[in-house]
């Protein structure tokens, strides 16, 4: 039998190219991996969370509950609906009127550490279709000169009926908005509970806000809830403190004003 002698050197040559492919194909999919994203660094300029000092609790404690509870969401809900959920139709129906404006500058609040800058724009954030009290939230944003900015974009995230943030791709309980021609947005959502702060209290519930314009923060803050027992009202700046207002057996109105500061 008689022996090619450059075979040896064809085997060579063609296993270098395939390592090559597998180098070159290694390298585009690292290339294209979505690069982790910290949100809890940047609050924006108008947060005055050092201020109030109502952001620390939440921002010690959220670390170790987001990660156990991310966690486990991410996982129920992702595998569960397998990113294909229908969303339940909801509309503003039933809106009130702006709050009289007070043109003051809104205070602002903590963001936390599960702010993701992805949510999609939507007014139901119930995306699940989870059972709750639910509550619509609808406000009006105003500049420094008291009058109407449209076009903004305002993120809402709060907890779920059980207390968890929702990190999965749901992003159940969580949706952006943008501002009409009068400044006005709105929600329809689940009303949050008080959740546990990790050392044996709870933290008041609250709502999570992140106004941007042209992509820059302009406020930071939350929406606490008068009739909420676990509020500690004396803590917690006047103007961050809703009323809410029966609607009907289950749902109730939210109504906000957010007036940025002076650039
Ligand atoms: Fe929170």
């Amino acid at each position: 039998m008689s022996m090619d002698p450059s075979a040896p050197r064809r085997r060579d040559l063609l296993a270098q190219s395939l390592a090559l492919a597998v180098l070159v194909a290694c390298a585009g999919e690292s290339k294209d991996a979505p690069l982790p994203t910290d949100d809890t660094g940047t609050t924006g300029g108008d947060d005055d969370s050092g201020e109030t000092g109502v952001d620390d609790t939440e921002g010690e404690t959220g670390g170790e509950t987001g990660g156990e509870t991310g966690t486990e969401t991410g996982g129920e809900t992702g595998g569960e609906t397998g990113g294909e959920t229908a969303e339940p139709e909801a509309t503003c129906e039933g809106a009130g009127e702006p709050l009289p404006s007070t043109c003051a500058a809104t205070s602002g609040d903590g963001e936390g550490p599960y702010y993701r800058t992805d949510y999609p724009e939507r007014v139901n954030l119930n995306v699940l279709g989870e059972e709750g009290d639910e509550i619509l939230v609808d406000g009006r944003l105003l500049d420094e000169r008291c009058q109407p900015v449209a076009g903004a974009t305002v993120d809402l995230w709060h907890a779920t009926p059980k207390g968890i943030y929702d990190m999965s791709g749901d992003f159940h309980c969580s949706g952006r908005a943008i501002t009409d021609g009068q400044g006005g947005f709105c929600f329809r959502t689940l009303r949050p509970p008080p959740y546990t702060d990790g050392m044996g209290g709870f933290l008041a519930a609250h709502l999570h806000w992140n106004v941007l314009i042209g992509g820059e923060k302009r406020l930071t803050t939350q929406t606490y809830f008068s009739d909420d027992p676990k509020l500690d009202a004396t803590t917690k700046p006047a103007d961050l403190v809703a009323t809410v207002e029966p609607i009907s057996t289950g749902l109730g109105r939210v109504r906000l004003e957010f007036v940025l500061r002076p650039r």
